[in-house]
């Protein structure tokens, strides 16, 4: 089957019942997504954008992305990833690192769909990210800091 892999048409041969998840780091090598709870689906370590919407990608068969387009971190563009790695460490919002590939995606897709949410509303876009590091409230500084960059502003001070 084809899909469009951050950004590149690949064909790709998943064998039967293997999930996104696997078909991504394993036939693809693409280790931004992570591994969690596979496949419960309830960490969202391993989340991506499957055409736009962010997927858990361990709970979804590789055979439903058939013609659709994949964007795994790595596929983000370098500005994004920039302002992201930023955002995270001005905020402290990472530190075991675990589960940031899958809330950058996770937020990446709320930014595109709400350039300015509230922190209740990132609050609520990341309820299905688990984090056992940070408390999330850096979290949410980290994501309010990178839309408040797009936006070409300054984000308030980090919570401490
Ligand atoms: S590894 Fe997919 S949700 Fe946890
Ligand atoms: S930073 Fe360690 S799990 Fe989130």
């Amino acid at each position: 089957m084809e899909l469009t892999l951050n950004g590149l048409t690949v064909v790709a041969e998943p064998c039967d019942g293997q999930s996104l998840l696997e078909l991504l780091r394993d036939d693809f090598g693409l280790r931004s997504p992570k591994d969690g709870c596979a496949p419960e689906g309830s960490c969202g370590a391993c989340t991506v954008l499957v055409d736009g919407h962010a997927v858990v990608s361990c709970a979804q068969k590789a055979t439903r992305v058939e013609g659709k387009s994949v964007v795994t971190q790595e596929g983000l563009d370098e500005e994004s990833r920039r302002l992201w790695a930023e955002s995270f460490v001005a905020a402290g919002a990472s530190q075991c690192g675990f589960c940031s590939p899958g809330v950058v995606m996770k937020a990446e897709a709320l930014l595109r769909k709400n350039a300015a949410p509230t922190r209740a509303e990132i609050a609520h876009a990341l309820l299905g990210n688990l984090c056992r590091c940070t408390g999330y409230a850096k979290i949410v500084d980290a994501v309010e800091r990178a839309a408040a960059a797009r936006r070409g502003k300054r984000a308030r001070a980090p919570s401490r």
